[in-house]
């Protein structure tokens, strides 16, 4: 289902439809009132051969427009503009439109195009961050000259670009199906007495997205998870643990079976030195914990890696690329990816990160803030490469 909105950039839907019919897509179109204003619904019937939506085709008691949403596999709204957005965003049901955004349960994809500094406004950066949460896929805007004639962002992101995100949401790579990929996510906990524990404040987050998008990809994915509120994603195999010993043992127990290692989790470093079996108690004096080293499980992998990837995750608060560079090579890992913990939106508990990924021939790939489940994605890629590289496979044909 394609949503046409009123942008300018209305008049690119013409060719939209076009490249989605001639990629094979089954295509139905929604066009609100004033996207009518750029393109006749007369054109997009025709070239998508089916009639339109209109908000006139809502006032039809046998509801066309619910059986076609809930027919469809992905809803586009492309180009979407700062007040759609912003209707999304609000749960506004006020055209046909927006109803169908509520009542659609399929992935949705979002294209903006709009002006420069209304792009840039806060309140649409918030609107578009909100429906990232709720999973929607944001493609664009490009960069570059705009109706109004000034530059920046705010362009309609190109058709290619946008038939390529559509086509990789309807038919997932399974680039990873020979892969057995194990995943470390969360914190740690090391108990202190009955009630208390040492822990960081990771929520596990990066871990699952990796997990849910190697399992996406056709790996058999093994999750050993530390405690956290996240759900096991569906179609992996979850171990929960506590502890970092608890940790090491079930990721040593899975390491014949693992083609791909990937540790996301936030070990805890160190762990009480004695279990202290009834609850401590309070005092008027300095209490002194003596802590004594968990065994890097990271580094245990690394050592006897064979032929398997390791990826490793570096959390900093400084020096970012050269403190991973030397857990890479320490660790002997394929490649590390790090992020500097005290950036905005790139910390514990975020939806997003922003992250550099080193390689072992001293590649850094810096990435752009990214919602997790795309940092994933990016992972993944160079985990592929890097398999295509180890087996002398192009990946082509
Ligand atoms: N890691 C591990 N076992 C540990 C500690 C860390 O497997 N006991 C792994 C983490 O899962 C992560 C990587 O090592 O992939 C880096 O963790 P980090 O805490 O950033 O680095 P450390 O090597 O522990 O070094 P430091 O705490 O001194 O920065």
């Amino acid at each position: 289902m394609l949503g046409v909105t009123g942008s300018i950039a209305a008049y690119k839907a013409v060719e939209l439809v076009r490249a989605l019919t001639t990629a094979g897509a089954d295509v139905r179109v929604v066009m609100t009132a004033s996207a009518q204003r750029f393109v006749t619904p007369l054109t997009l019937a025709t070239l998508s051969r089916y009639p339109v939506l209109t908000d006139e085709s809502a006032w039809d008691a046998r509801m066309p427009h619910l059986a076609a949403v809930h027919e469809a596999d992905l809803l586009l709204v492309a180009p979407a503009t700062a007040g759609r957005i912003a209707r999304f965003a609000h749960g506004l049901a006020d055209d046909l439109l927006s109803t169908l955004f509520l009542a659609c349960t399929r992935p949705v994809v979002l294209a903006p195009a709009m002006d420069a500094d209304m792009y840039r406004h806060p309140a649409v950066q918030e609107n578009l961050a909100r429906l990232r949460t709720w999973g929607a896929r944001i493609v664009g805007p490009a960069t570059g000259e705009l109706a109004s004639g000034v530059r920046g962002p705010g362009r309609l992101a190109e058709i290619g670009e946008i038939i390529q995100t559509v086509t990789e949401m309807l038919c997932p790579q399974r680039d990873l199906s020979s892969e057995v990929v194990l995943v470390t996510a969360g914190p740690t906990y090391e108990p202190l007495d009955p009630v208390r524990y040492l822990s960081s404040r990771a929520s596990g987050k990066m871990g699952y997205a990796v997990a849910k998008e190697a399992a996406a990809r056709g790996a058999r994915t093994i999750l050993v998870s530390g405690p956290s509120a996240l759900s096991p994603p569906r179609g992996v195999e979850f171990i929960g643990v506590e502890t970092a010993m608890q940790m090491r043992a079930a990721v040593l127990d899975r390491l014949a079976a693992a083609t791909v290692i990937i540790k996301a989790a936030a070990v805890s470093d160190y762990r009480p030195a004695h279990r202290i079996e009834s609850k401590l108690t309070k005092r008027d004096a300095p209490l002194t914990l003596e802590l004594v080293p968990n065994p890097d499980i990271l580094r245990e992998v690394g050592a006897q890696k064979g032929a398997r990837i390791v990826v490793g995750f570096a959390a900093e608060t400084g020096e970012l690329v050269q403190r991973a560079r030397q857990k890479l090579v320490a660790k002997h890992l394929d490649l590390i990816v790090a992020n500097d913990v005290t950036q905005e939106g790139a910390g514990f508990a975020c939806e997003t990160n922003r992250v550099v990924i080193l390689d072992q021939d001293g590649g850094v790939e810096e990435l752009p803030l990214l919602p997790k489940r795309q940092v994933a994605r990016r992972i993944l890629d160079r985990v592929v490469s890097l398999r295509q590289q180890k087996t002398g496979c192009t990946g082509q044909g």
